[in-house]
Parts: structure tokens; C-alpha cells; sequence
């Protein structure tokens, strides 16, 4: 059948064309936005990073880039919040739902497959953070734009240029070398222009 000359199923053709392209898009971004490589944060630091969050029950936690889950694990399970993770690889989304569900923790944490500078983090109470300099650079105006009065933001190794933390606090690394977390609350980190 043609429509103005065009056989519907080239249309159809183009259309599924289309959507793939936009799959292949997707595996690209997977690359190009991502801001920081995949490591782990210790058992010692995310049990740091949770206590000085000061986590009440019934808060909602974000880790922006959530790796395999674990912080989202660790605070669900301790703190009993809500805990959502943004994570850019497939692989490791997968990889952080399955240990989500695995604990039981499916109904409380939610892993989004997504570039954390495209996801609304308004509703967030802590927001953790285990990324780099520029990382954090990039994040930085979208923290300030989303997040509401007396969120915390907790993160590992890496300060936020141009915020003053509140507290800081020091743990051991992998392999017992000195790290430093970096605790800030909104607005009072965020320093007047
Ligand atoms: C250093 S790991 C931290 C993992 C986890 N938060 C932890 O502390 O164990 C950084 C993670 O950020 C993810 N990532 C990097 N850029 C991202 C982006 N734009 N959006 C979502 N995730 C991203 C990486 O794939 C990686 O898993």
C-alpha cells in the first residue's frame, strides 16, 4: 500500500530504524556521560557516610551513580529509608536491582538505569556521592537547583568546588590508606555569590 508515494512498510522500516538508532544513542551515552569509573566505596566509608547523613526512618536516600547497589543496600537496611540509585551502566544496574532483590529490599529501593543529570532529585533527603572532581563540577548546579532546605549531601573523597562542608570525617580506604568525607546541608554549604 502506498501513502504519498511511500510504501507503509518502509515506513515501518524507518520507524524501527528510528528506534534503534536511539538504542545505539543510549549504549553511547552509557560511555560518553559517564563521569567516574567503577569503585566501590568500603564497608568502613559507607557506614561513616551513613551515620554522619543522620538518616531518619521513612527519609529517602539517592546514590548518583550507585555501582552495585551497595550504599542503597546498607542504608535501607539499617536506617529503614527509601533508597534510590541512578546508575548509567546496564550492566551494573542489573547488577545493583538483583542484589536489591535478592535482599528483599525491592518494595523500599529503586534502581533507575539513567544519567543522574537527566533525573529530578527533589525528592531526596541525602544524596551520596562516591565520583570525582569534575564529576561533582558537572553535578554541582543541578544539587543546587533540585535539592530542597536541609538536604544533606555525603560525599567520599571527592569535595564540592565552591560549598563548605558542615563536617568532615575520616576513614580507611581499601587498603588502609586515609580518606575524607565531606558532609554538606542545603543551603547553608552553599556559598553566596
Ligand atoms: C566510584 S563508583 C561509586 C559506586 C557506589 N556509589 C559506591 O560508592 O560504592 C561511580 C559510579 O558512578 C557511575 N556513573 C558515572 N557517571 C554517571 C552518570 N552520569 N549517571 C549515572 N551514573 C554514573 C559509574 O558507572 C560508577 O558505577
Amino acid at each position: 500500500m502506498l501513502r504519498a508515494g511511500i510504501p507503509i512498510s518502509l515506513l515501518s522500516y524507518a520507524c524501527l530504524t528510528a528506534l534503534a538508532a536511539y538504542g545505539q544513542q543510549s549504549d553511547l551515552d552509557e560511555f560518553k556521560n559517564n563521569l567516574a569509573p567503577n569503585v566501590g566505596s568500603p564497608e568502613s566509608a559507607i557506614d561513616r557516610m551513613l551515620q554522619i547523613a543522620k538518616l531518619k526512618p521513612g527519609e529517602t536516600l539517592y546514590d548518583l551513580g550507585c555501582g552495585d547497589g551497595r550504599i542503597l543496600i546498607a542504608a535501607a537496611k539499617q536506617y529503614k529509608v527509601k533508597a534510590v540509585g541512578v546508575e548509567i551502566s546496564s550492566r551494573l544496574a542489573k547488577v545493583a536491582a538483583a542484589n536489591v532483590e535478592e535482599e528483599g529490599l525491592s518494595k523500599r529501593v529503586k534502581v533507575i538505569h539513567a544519567d543522574f543529570m537527566r533525573v529530578d532529585l527533589s525528592s531526596a533527603n541525602v544524596v551520596t556521592l562516591y565520583l570525582a572532581t569534575t564529576a561533582n563540577d558537572t553535578l554541582r548546579p543541578n544539587l543546587e537547583r533540585f535539592l530542597k532546605p536541609k538536604t544533606r549531601v555525603v560525599s567520599y573523597d571527592y569535595p564540592i568546588a565552591g560549598w563548605t562542608p558542615i563536617a568532615t570525617s575520616s576513614t580507611e580506604g581499601h587498603y588502609g590508606d586515609a580518606h575524607t568525607i565531606y558532609l554538606y546541608e542545603v543551603p547553608n554549604s552553599i556559598n553566596k555569590k
